[in-house]
């Protein structure tokens, strides 16, 4: 096998998931990015992005690993890991800076975010991306790339990303237990976004809800830049779990009954169809109308996308999503789900595909690989932007944003803008 640390046109991303660990390899390719290992393990380990069983979620790694590499021929020492679940908190922050020799420079640039960082962080909370919003000079708004322009005061407003300490460590620690090195850290859903989104529609405003196995994890573009993010603690198990109260049966076969006749709106199924139902305690299978079923998937498809209907409003964003919604993550691919958000949202609804990528198209292109795809995507974009200046924040595993020490430099930063 060829070994891939030191070339950077190969990239890893790995996705460990409530349901399944995903393991993608990218190489760049001229035309953009070509996929070329995909490995996935069920895995029991991880419950709404807190790991529950470090053990169970260290094999699913190996294995999903194991089969990216055997898939790729390349052996991976290191990955792009994503961040998720209900221990993600975000917020708002800015900053301000005087502009050395009046034109912004790369290092004014810095300066800026540092001091937009510079707010008191708790011990147990990690900070995984500043977003930068936009920039400001001399009071002027809306500047997306002040590079080169001239000016005294930059001032910038940024959205920064915070995950539990331990759950982040935790999750490192598996990755490392199988045998990879983090290479930088990932908000999962950020990583969706990248991988199902356009530019255009950041630009004109949307928001992407990655439905997953434990948890919906939502963030929101307006003009190009990430303004809210939020998860909500249901996931496509607890459509299952209905599934198995409702209809009186086991999780397995109320899984397998969601994958194959379920869907989100009940008469988009016709009356005469029936389903086979395996009884649990021994009694016989029993013959339901497929409405049945799908009238308890309705009930909790239109809950959820409630959920994440309120949350919108609650941050005041209903009128900036100029592109709607996008539906993605495994969850999304239960038939019905578009029709669904249709009703819920008063905005239009699409689903999520991972799209822009070459190479296993046929394997990846489908909304269960939105994060890990993501990941490649993102790891490849760091790589290239590496010499440039970076307009998001990498959280590293042994990265510790110690507050006093930002704040020790807000200070300097406050000082050095007024004199
Ligand atoms: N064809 C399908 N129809 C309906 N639901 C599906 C289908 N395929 C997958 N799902 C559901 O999608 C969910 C898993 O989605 P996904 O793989 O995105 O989750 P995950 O990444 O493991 O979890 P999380 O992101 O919450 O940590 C499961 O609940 C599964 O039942
Ligand atoms: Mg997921």
């Amino acid at each position: 096998m060829t070994k891939v640390t030191k070339n950077n046109q190969v990239v890893a991303g790995l996705d460990i998931g409530t349901t399944k660990v995903a393991c993608v390899i990218g190489v760049r390719a001229p035309e953009g990015i070509n996929i070329v290992g995909v490995g996935v393990a069920p895995n029991q380990g991880m419950r709404q992005g807190t790991v529950v069983n470090i053990e169970t979620t260290v094999e699913a790694i190996k294995k999903a690993r194991e089969e990216a590499e055997l898939m790729s021929g390349f052996s991976l020492e290191s990955v792009w890991l994503g961040i998720g679940g209900t221990h993600i908190e975000s917020f708002d922050s800015s900053g301000m800076v005087a502009i050395f020799n009046k034109e912004v420079s790369e290092e004014d640039i810095h300066r800026v975010i540092e001091a937009a960082k510079a707010v008191a962080i708790p011990t147990d909370r990690q900070v995984l991306h500043v977003l930068p919003q936009d920039y400001k000079i001399d009071g002027q708004e809306g500047i997306s790339d002040p590079i080169g322009m001239s000016g005294v005061r930059l001032e910038t407003s940024v959205h920064i990303i915070t995950a539990n300490a331990a759950a982040v460590q935790n999750a490192v620690k598996c990755t490392e237990k199988a045998g990879l090195q983090v290479k930088g850290l990932v908000l999962q859903q950020l990583a969706s976004a990248l991988s199902v989104i356009s530019e255009d529609e950041k630009d004109l405003g949307c928001c992407v809800v990655d439905v997953g196995g434990g948890t919906c994890d939502m963030i929101t573009f307006a003009q190009g830049s990430v303004v809210h993010t939020a998860v909500i603690p249901v996931g496509g198990n607890n459509f299952t779990h209905d599934v198995a109260m409702g209809l009186r049966t086991t999780q397995t076969s109320a899984e397998s009954l969601k994958k194959k006749y379920g869907c989100a709106v009940a008469e988009m199924v016709t009356t005469d169809e029936s389903i086979e139902v395996e009884a649990v305690g021994g009694r016989k299978p029993r013959t339901i109308p497929r409405r049945e079923l799908c009238e308890v998937l309705e009930a909790r498809a239109e809950e959820t996308l409630q959920l994440i209907r309120g949350e919108i409003a609650e941050a005041d964003l209903t009128t900036k999503l100029g592109s709607g919604v996008i539906l993605t993550g495994g969850g999304s691919l239960l038939p019905g789900m578009m029709e669904m958000g249709d009703f819920v949202f008063d905005v239009p609804v699409r689903r999520g595909v991972p799209d822009r990528v070459g190479g296993l198209t046929d394997v990846v292109r489908c909304s269960s690989f939105a994060t890990a795809v993501g990941l490649v995507q993102f790891g490849l974009e760091q790589e290239k932007l590496k010499s440039k200046h970076k307009p998001v924040e990498i959280a590293r595993p042994a990265t510790d944003d110690h507050a006093i020490s930002h704040f020790a430099k807000k200070i300097k930063d406050y000082f050095s803008s007024v004199f």
